[in-house]
């Protein structure tokens, strides 16, 4: 079926919004739950630099394996290096005809999130965890303040070079930032388990969760 086209599906009883619950009564249970991917954005507001580093600044007091630190932040918020640095992203998989955001509603800053080989004493997993965390840190923030994100990490080999980058760092992942200019919705899997997130014909974009029952596992031993 193609939920996409399909105004139906969207009244569909399968298809459930995730209704207000026990994880909106505290503030941190809404910030989750508002902190959504967003890939269409207002270009036109522009996002302030100094902004960007308070929420880096929140970001580096985040956990990270061995205390190790090992990221580093590159903030881009100028027109011209955004326009170079936007043909290396790829955008929602899962949309086959959507290519990403047009002109005009591009992201207005990007952090592009570095690894520092010099620093790295464990495995290259672990500063992707710690991306994880900080990344979700700088979003949970930006929320607070109107400003939604999408972490890109189907970026070009191209973006290492573009950003003329030392040898001991690495890109590992390009958070895009910017005032929202799309509605976006949390909504159940349904009984065939398709994760994949769709775009209804209003413009307003579907992510569906998994519940909590299929996701705990009980113990066995
Ligand atoms: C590690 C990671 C990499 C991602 N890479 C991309 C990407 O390359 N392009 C994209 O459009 N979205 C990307 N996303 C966004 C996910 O598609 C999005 O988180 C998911 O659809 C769930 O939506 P939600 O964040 O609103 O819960 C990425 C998310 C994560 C956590």
């Amino acid at each position: 079926m193609n939920r996409k086209n399909t105004s139906k599906a969207k009244k569909s009883s399968a298809i459930r919004t995730i209704r207000r619950n026990r994880r909106m009564e505290n503030r941190i249970g809404k910030h989750v739950y508002a902190t959504r991917t967003v890939r269409k954005f207002q270009e036109e507001k522009p996002l302030d630099r100094s902004v960007l580093e308070s929420w880096i600044d929140l970001a580096r007091c985040g956990g990270s394996a061995r205390n190790g630190q090992v990221l580093k932040y590159m903030i881009v918020t100028d027109p011209g290096q955004r326009n170079q640095l936007f043909p290396t992203l790829a955008w929602a998989g899962y949309l086959k005809d959507w290519h990403g955001p047009e002109p005009g509603e591009r992201p207005s800053g990007y952090i592009i999130c570095l690894l520092d080989r010099k620093l790295l004493q464990g495995n290259e997993k672990e500063a992707y965890f710690d991306c994880g965390i900080a990344t979700q840190s700088v979003l949970l923030a930006a929320v607070e303040q109107g400003v939604f994100g999408c972490r890109i990490g189907a970026f070009s080999p191209k973006l290492g070079s573009l950003l003329n980058l030392p040898e001991h760092l690495d890109v590992l992942l390009v958070l895009a930032l910017g005032y929202p200019a799309e509605k976006v919705q949390l909504e159940q899997v349904r009984g065939d388990g398709d994760i994949r997130y769709w775009r209804d014909e209003e413009g307003t974009f579907h992510v569906p969760k998994r519940s909590l029952v299929d996701i705990l596992v009980a113990p066995n031993f």
